[in-house]
């Protein structure tokens, strides 16, 4: 796990854009995922920039969203297919179809797990996942206690997640109570987790999740055990890190040739 402590959020966010328009230079067909929250925002308008510079192109590339709220109609704009399709899909070349999510309308819900994670492994699996962390340490909607090895299945959201949430709508009661979630097996399967996080309320979830012990109770703790893991951070969100000195150190004599 690499840990990258930077200044401030426009830094991340230009960091984990060159990432993404690195991989996407070299592998035009390479499949994303996608995660949605307030951490990754200012990537996706990185990205958008960048394609309006004519420096990046995704005609090629196909997007799997991690997460999906349970019961929100088709047209709700907190739905997580919207939140992409307004946040980034819609301003840039992605084909028609080529982003999709997990279908928290489905009837047959379990089906519509199975037939998710089908459909990633279909495309090849994911190349790189792009991820936030919540508060409680969740990564896409895996709260504490999710089994290290889940697939994509329906998870009951906690309290603390629903009222994180709530700034998305008028008030936590609107917050879904359910929701579909690519599972930490899921995502441990994509071949690079690029984490962005920042702010002070995340700090305490970043030290269980880089320095604490390996365990559900803090399920972005997987990472540790994933060969190639990117860790974005702002001073406030590394606040807490107890080797902070060395990743700084590590960071600024990293050798030129050597990407994230
Ligand atoms: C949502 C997701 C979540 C968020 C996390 C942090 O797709 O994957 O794990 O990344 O809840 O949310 P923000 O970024 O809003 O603090």
């Amino acid at each position: 796990m690499e840990v990258v402590i930077l200044s401030n959020g426009e830094q991340i966010a230009a960091l984990a854009a060159d990432v993404i328009v690195r991989l996407l230079a070299q592998e035009p067909d390479a499949v994303l995922g996608l995660a949605t929250g307030s951490s990754t925002l200012g990537v996706y308008a990185e990205l958008i920039r960048r394609f309006r510079d004519g420096e990046v192109s995704f005609a090629r590339a196909r997007g799997f969203l991690l997460d999906e709220y349970v019961g929100l109609a088709a047209d709700h704009p907190q739905r997580y297919r919207s939140v992409i399709r307004r946040e980034l899909k819609e301003s840039v070349d992605f084909s028609p179809g080529a982003v999709t999510g997990p279908d928290g309308t489905a009837d047959d819900i379990r089906a519509a797990c199975s037939s998710y994670e089908e459909t990633i492994v279909a495309a090849g699996g994911v190349d790189l996942q792009l991820l936030g962390i919540g508060a409680d340490g969740h990564i896409g909607f895996n709260e504490p206690g999710s089994s290290l090895a889940s697939r994509t299945r329906i998870k009951t959201l906690t309290e603390q997640t629903r009222s994180d949430n709530a700034r998305f709508f008028r008030s936590t009661d609107e917050v879904p109570r359910h929701v579909l979630t690519q599972g930490l097996g899921t995502i441990s399967a994509a071949r690079h987790l690029l984490m962005v996080a920042t702010g002070p309320a995340k700090a305490d979830a970043v030290h269980r999740m880089v320095e604490g012990p390996v365990s559900a109770a803090c399920p972005a703790s997987v990472l540790q055990v994933h060969p190639h893991v990117s860790v974005l951070l702002d001073d406030a969100a590394a606040a807490r890190l107890e080797l902070a000195g060395y990743y700084r150190e590590t960071y600024a004599g990293k050798p030129s040739w050597q990407t994230l």
